[in-house]
C-alpha cells in the first residue's frame, strides 16, 4: 500500500530520559504541531530525530525507545552529540535560521558546520531510502533538511518528492550572502514540488534560482535538465476543530473541573472586572520580537498612563535552542526587561507583566487563549505564526482582538486583525488603545470572517492541497523521453548515413554550431567550423541547410562565397548553392511600424535590452539584462503583444532570451518540410537548441533523426549536452 513518508528534524514527540526512565513529550513549534494532525489521519511514517543524542540513549533503552516511537508511527534517525552540535545548533540554527529571518548579523558561516549539515542530510536521506518502497510519497519539511530532496532523487527518481519550507525564504540580496547558496538550491530542486507559506517567499526563491543557478523559470515552474520542478504557496492552516472544540469544552467546565491556571485567571478577572489581559505566546526566539514587545508595552503605559492597573501582559515564552548563544542572550535580556518594568511599575495590587518561561500543555494553552481579551503578536519575521490562528479559533463567542505583526506570514490571510509594524511603537500603542476600546460588535465583525476561513482552509486541507498538487504535477510531467545520443547510437546513425543515397541536414546556428555572445554580431563562425561545414558541403548526395532565425544580411555576409544553402528568418528567405536570397514564404511586414514603438518602450525601460530588425520579423533581445528583471519584462511584453496582434496574422516566439514577432505562417518546421518534399531523401537530420527548433522536431517525418542540444524538455528524439558535442557529431558526418 502506498504510504506517505514525512521527514523532518523534529518528530511530533520529544524523548527525554529522567533517572533512567524514558519520557515522551509533545513537541512545540508550528511544524510538529501542524503535521501531527496530518500524520494521525492517513497511512504515514514519520522519520526524524528523537531529541536525544546517541550518547544520551542508554543501550538497554534503545529498543524501548524504538517501540515507543513506533507506537506514534515514527522512526528515528540516530544523531551523535557532535552531529547535533554541527547540524542542528550549528548550521541550521546559527546560519540558516538567522539568515532566512533577515538577522544577517547573527549568521555564522562555518565550513565545518556545513560539512556536518551535508553529512546529516545524507543520514536522513538514507533513512528514507531504507524505508521507501513502491510508489511511496516523500514529504520533506523545513530548513534543516534542504539537501535531502536531491539526495533521495539521485537514488529513487521514481518517488514523488515534496518539500515544504516552514520559515520565510529571504530576498535574493540576503540569500546570495550564503557561501553554499548553489548547493542549497540544487538540493531543494530535487523535489517535484516545493511549497512555501506565502507568495512572497515563493517569488524570492524563484528569483534566487534564476540568478544563482541561471535556470529558466516559466511562471512557477523551473526548467531542469530532465524535468520541471513546480513551486507554489500553500498557507498552512491549523486543526481548527481541535482548538474550537477544546474552547467550547473549556467554557462549559464546572467549577471543580477547571485547571489551576484557569481558576487563577478567573479569580483575577473577578477581582478586577474592567482589566484587560494581553496575551503573548511564542518560542523564546529573537525573530518573535519579544523584547521589543516588552519595550512597546512600557511605551504604551507611558503614552496612556490611565491604563496602569487596568491591563496586564501575560507572556508565555517556550524554551527553545538554549545552547545557541543568541538565545541565551535573549533570555537574559527578557528576564531583565520583565524585572525592570515590573520593578518600576508594579503597585501593591498590580503586577503589569506575568511571565512564564516554560512549555504548557494543550489545555493550559486553551485556558490562556480563551481568557485573554487581546492577543498581541509582534514577530519581526515569522514564516507563518500559527498562534495567531489558534487564538482566533478558540474565540467561540467571536469576541477578542488580534494585534498581529505584518511581518508574519499569517498577516497575509488575517487582514481583519489589527496589523502593525513591530518597529512602530506609536502605532502599537495606539492599536493597543484601540483594541481595549473596540466595541464587541466590531470584534465579532472582524473575527467572524477569519474564523470561517480558518475552519475551511484547515491543516488537513492544506496538506491535501499540497499532496494533490504534488501528485498531479508528477503525473503530468514525466521525465523527458529524448534519449542521450550515446556512442553506440551514434555508430548506428553513421551506418545509416553511409548507406543513404540522398541526405539532407538541417543545422541550427546559434546555440548549436556557435555559442551565444552578448553582442549577436560577434558570434561569427570560426575557422574550424567553416572547415567542417565546407567538408560537409563537398560531400556527394548531401544537402546541408543552415537554418536560423537570424537575418539574411548577417548570415549572407558570414557565409559569403561558401555555397551552402541557408534558410533564414525562421523560413522567410532561402539561398541555395550560394545564390542570392529569395523569399520562401509570401509574408508581409506592414505591421512593423505598429510594433516598433512598443519594443522601443521596452528597450527604454529595460537596460541592456535591444531590438534586432529583420526583414520580416522583429526581435527584442534581453540576454544582457538583469535576469530576473529581463524575464519579468519579457512576460509583460508577451501580454502587451498578445492583445496588440490579436487581429494580425502574427505570432510571438519566445526563444533563448529573445522575444520575436513574426508572421504566423513562417517557422523552421514548415520550411524544412518544403525542402524534404523536393527529393526522395532517405536520411533526414535536424539539430537545434532552441524553442524555435521544436517546430522542425515536431513536423519532420517519423524516421527523421532529430537532436536537441542541451537537456531541456523537447520533441526531439535525442539530446546532446552542448555545442562541442553537437560539433563532434557533425564532424563524424564529414569522416564518412
Ligand atoms: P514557531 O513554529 O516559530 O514556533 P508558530 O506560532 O507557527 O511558531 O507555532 C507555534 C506552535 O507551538 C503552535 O502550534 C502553539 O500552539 C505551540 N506552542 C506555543 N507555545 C506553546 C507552549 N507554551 N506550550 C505548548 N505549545 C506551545
Ligand atoms: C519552527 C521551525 C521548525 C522547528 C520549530 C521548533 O517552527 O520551522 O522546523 O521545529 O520552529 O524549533 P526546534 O528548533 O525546537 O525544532
Amino acid at each position: 500500500m502506498r504510504k506517505t513518508i514525512i521527514l523532518s528534524n523534529r518528530l511530533p514527540v520529544q524523548l527525554q530520559i529522567n533517572e533512567g526512565k524514558m519520557q515522551a513529550k509533545p513537541s512545540v513549534g508550528g511544524l510538529a504541531t501542524g503535521m501531527k494532525s496530518v500524520h494521525q489521519e492517513g497511512e504515514s511514517l514519520w522519520i526524524g530525530w528523537s531529541g536525544l543524542t546517541q550518547e544520551e540513549i542508554p543501550e538497554d533503552l534503545e529498543s524501548e525507545i524504538d517501540l515507543a516511537l513506533e507506537e506514534h508511527g515514527c522512526s528515528k534517525v540516530r544523531l551523535t552529540e557532535a552531529e547535533v552540535e554541527g547540524f542542528y545548533y550549528g548550521f541550521s540554527n546559527r546560519t540558516i535560521w538567522p539568515l532566512y529571518h533577515y538577522f544577517l548579523e547573527y549568521a555564522e558561516f562555518e565550513l565545518s558546520n556545513w560539512k556536518i549539515y551535508e553529512a546529516v542530510n545524507r543520514k536522513f536521506a538514507n533513512a528514507v531510502l531504507e524505508q521507501a518502497s513502491g510508489d511511496d510519497i516523500l514529504w520533506v519539511h523545513d530548513y534543516q533538511l534542504m539537501l535531502v530532496p536531491q539526495m533521495v532523487r539521485e537514488e529513487r527518481p521514481d518517488l514523488s518528492i515534496g518539500f515544504f519550507l516552514h520559515i520565510p525564504f529571504p530576498s535574493y540580496e540576503i540569500f546570495r550572502t550564503l557561501p553554499w547558496r548553489e548547493e542549497i538550491l540544487k538540493g531543494l530542486l530535487g523535489a517535484d514540488l516545493i511549497g512555501f507559506h506565502t507568495y512572497d517567499y515563493e517569488r524570492h526563491f524563484l528569483s534566487s534560482v534564476r540568478r544563482v543557478l541561471g535556470l529558466e523559470v516559466n511562471f512557477n515552474e523551473i526548467n531542469l535538465e530532465d524535468r520541471m520542478a513546480k513551486v507554489d504557496s500553500f498557507p498552512m492552516g491549523i486543526d481548527y476543530a481541535k482548538f474550537h472544540e477544546a474552547a467550547k469544552k473549556n467554557a462549559d467546565q464546572k467549577d471543580g473541573e477547571q485547571s489551576d491556571l484557569q481558576r487563577r485567571l478567573y479569580a483575577h478577572k473577578a477581582s478586577t472586572p474592567d482589566a484587560k489581559f494581553f496575551l503573548s505566546i511564542d518560542r523564546l526566539d529573537y525573530s518573535k520580537g519579544i523584547a521589543k514587545r516588552l519595550k512597546a508595552f512600557e511605551y504604551f503605559l507611558g503614552k496612556y498612563p490611565e491604563y496602569k492597573e487596568k491591563v496586564r501582559l501575560i507572556i508565555l515564552a517556550v524554551p527553545s535552542r538554549s545552547k545557541v548563544p543568541q538565545y541565551q542572550l535573549l533570555k537574559k535580556e527578557i528576564d531583565e526587561l520583565v524585572g525592570r518594568i515590573n520593578g518600576e511599575l508594579s503597585t501593591v495590587s498590580w503586577t503589569p507583566i506575568w511571565y512564564f518561561y516554560r512549555s504548557l500543555g494543550f489545555e493550559n494553552l486553551v485556558d490562556l487563549y480563551t481568557s485573554c481579551d487581546i492577543a498581541w503578536l509582534t514577530p519581526i519575521r515569522d514564516g507563518m505564526n500559527l498562534v495567531a490562528k489558534e487564538y482566533i479559533a478558540t474565540r467561540t463567542d467571536k469576541t477578542g482582538v488580534l494585534i498581529l505583526s505584518e511581518m508574519a506570514g499569517s498577516a497575509n490571510e488575517m487582514h481583519e486583525a489589527l496589523l502593525i509594524n513591530p518597529n512602530n511603537f506609536e502605532q502599537i500603542a495606539d492599536s493597543l488603545h484601540r483594541a481595549i476600546n473596540m466595541p464587541e460588535a466590531e470584534q465579532k465583525a472582524r473575527n467572524t470572517p477569519m474564523q470561517k476561513r480558518l475552519a475551511r482552509y484547515n491543516v488537513e486541507k492544506w496538506a491535501g492541497d499540497f499532496m494533490e498538487s504534488l501528485l498531479t504535477h508528477k503525473q503530468s510531467d514525466p521525465p523527458y523521453v529524448a534519449r542521450r545520443l550515446t556512442v553506440d547510437l551514434t555508430n548506428t546513425m553513421m551506418t545509416q548515413y553511409r548507406k543513404a543515397r540522398n541526405r539532407i541536414l538541417f543545422l541550427d546556428y546559434d546555440g548549436t554550431l556557435a555559442g551565444f555572445k552578448n553582442d549577436p554580431q560577434k558570434a561569427s563562425p570560426d575557422a574550424e567550423l567553416l572547415k567542417m561545414l565546407d567538408a560537409l558541403y563537398e560531400q556527394k548526395d548531401t544537402d546541408i541547410f543552415i537554418i536560423s532565425g537570424r537575418d539574411k544580411d548577417t548570415l549572407g555576409k558570414w557565409f559569403d562565397g561558401r555555397g551552402y544553402s541557408m534558410i533564414v528568418e525562421h523560413g522567410v528567405w532561402i539561398s541555395e548553392g550560394g545564390s542570392a536570397f529569395q523569399l520562401l514564404e509570401n509574408v508581409k511586414n506592414d505591421w512593423m511600424p505598429k510594433i516598433r514603438p512598443v519594443l522601443e518602450s521596452f528597450v527604454d525601460r529595460t537596460p541592456g535590452s535591444f531590438i534586432e530588425d529583420k526583414n520580416y520579423s522583429m526581435a527584442w533581445h534581453y540576454r544582457n539584462t538583469d535576469p530576473d528583471f529581463g524575464q519579468k519584462r519579457a512576460t509583460e511584453l508577451n501580454t502587451v503583444l498578445t492583445s496588440l496582434i490579436a487581429n494580425d496574422d502574427l505570432s510571438v516566439l519566445n526563444g533563448n532570451k529573445v522575444v520575436e514577432i513574426k508572421s504566423s505562417n513562417v517557422n523552421k518546421g514548415r520550411a524544412a518540410m518544403r525542402m524534404i518534399a523536393r527529393k526522395d531523401y532517405d536520411f533526414i537530420f535536424a539539430i537545434g537548441d532552441d524553442w524555435t527548433d521544436e517546430f522542425m522536431f515536431q513536423e519532420l517525418p517519423e524516421d527523421a533523426i532529430t537532436v536537441k542540444v542541451g537537456r531541456m524538455k523537447t520533441q526531439a528524439k535525442f539530446y546532446l549536452e552542448g555545442i562541442p558535442a553537437a560539433r563532434a557529431l557533425i564532424h563524424r558526418f564529414t569522416e564518412m
